[in-house]
C-alpha cells in the first residue's frame, strides 16, 4: 500500500524544548495505528503540526503527495484529514441529532452560496441519519448533547468529523476519562467504523489494552523523537520501548 501520509524529518521546538525532533514517517493507506509515549513526549504536537494548527521549524507534511506544510487546518479538513475530540465543536443545547446534521449541512453546503439548494438539506439529512445509526447514537437522537455520558460524548465528537467523509481520521486519546465498558465499546466502534468507511486511522493512546488490541502499527514517540515503529508483537519486545514507556506489566 502507498503512504498515504508522509512525515519528512519534522522539527518543532518550543522554547528549549526540542518537542519534535526531526521525525520521519510514513502512515499507509487504510492503516489502523496508534501512537505511544510518556506524557509530554510531543504525541499532540505531532497531530498539530500535521492538521497545520501550529507550524513547524523545519521538515514537510505530504498528504496524498501535496505538501500541505503550510496549508490551513481548514483546507487540511476539506483534503479529508480530519481530527475528532475537538468537543469544542459539539453545541451543548442542540440535539444529538442536530449537532450531526448541522456538521452535515455544512460539509454538503461546501460552496458557500447563501441560498441552499433543497437537494442540499435532503443530502444532509439522509447523511446525518446514515452516521447516526453507523455510530450506535440512535437511541439518543433527540437528547441534548450537554445529556450525554462522558463517553458518548466524545462518540458524538467522531460522528461529527465523520460527517466530512474523512480520508484520515486523527484521534487524540479516544478512551481518556472512560470507564473500562467504555473503552471496551468504543475499541470496538473505532474498529468497526476503520474497516467500514475504509479509513487510514491514526490515534493517540495511553490504554495499552487498547493498542496492542486494535492497532496494526505502533509508533513510539520518546522526547520528541521516534525510537520504534513496527507490529504490536513487535513493539512489545522492543528493549529500549520497554525501557522507555512500556515498563514490564505489558509483556
Ligand atoms: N503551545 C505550546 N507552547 C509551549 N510548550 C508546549 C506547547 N504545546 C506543548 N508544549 C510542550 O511540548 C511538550 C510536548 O507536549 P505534547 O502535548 O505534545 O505531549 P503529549 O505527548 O501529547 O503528552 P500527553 O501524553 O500528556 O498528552 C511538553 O513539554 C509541553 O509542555
Ligand atoms: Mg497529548
Amino acid at each position: 500500500m502507498p503512504a498515504i501520509l508522509e512525515i519528512k524529518n519534522l522539527d518543532k521546538h518550543f522554547g528549549g524544548i526540542h518537542v519534535t525532533n526531526r521525525v520521519n514517517i510514513d502512515f499507509k493507506k487504510g492503516e489502523m495505528s496508534a501512537i505511544i509515549g510518556p506524557n509530554g513526549a510531543g504525541k499532540t504536537t505531532l497531530f498539530n503540526l500535521i492538521s497545520g494548527f501550529i507550524p513547524s521549524d523545519d521538515g514537510a507534511v505530504v498528504y496524498e503527495g501535496q505538501d500541505i506544510t503550510k496549508a490551513r487546518p481548514e483546507s487540511i479538513v476539506k483534503l479529508g484529514m480530519v481530527r475528532a475530540f475537538q468537543v469544542a465543536s459539539v453545541f451543548l443545547e442542540e440535539s444529538v441529532f442536530d449537532n450531526i446534521y448541522l456538521a452535515s449541512l455544512a460539509h454538503f453546503q461546501k460552496n458557500g452560496k447563501i441560498f441552499i439548494n433543497k437537494m442540499v438539506f435532503k443530502d444532509a439529512r439522509e447523511h446525518a441519519e446514515f452516521i447516526l445509526n453507523k455510530i450506535g447514537l440512535y437511541n439518543c437522537k433527540d437528547l441534548k448533547a450537554s445529556e450525554l455520558s462522558h463517553g458518548d460524548m466524545k462518540v458524538l465528537d467522531i460522528a461529527i468529523a465523520l460527517t466530512l467523509q474523512p480520508k484520515i481520521l486523527l484521534l487524540d486519546e479516544p478512551t481518556a476519562g472512560m470507564a473500562p465498558d467504555e473503552r471496551i465499546k468504543m475499541m470496538g466502534l473505532l474498529k468497526e467504523l476503520h474497516e467500514f468507511f475504509q479509513l487510514t486511522t491514526i490515534f493517540i493512546e495511553h490504554d495499552m489494552d487498547m493498542v496492542f488490541g486494535i492497532a496494526e502499527i505502533i509508533r513510539v514517540l520518546v522526547q520528541g523523537q521516534l525510537i520504534a515503529e513496527g507490529p504490536p508483537d513487535y513493539i512489545r519486545q522492543h528493549e529500549t520501548v520497554i525501557e522507555a514507556y512500556l515498563g514490564k506489566e505489558v509483556l
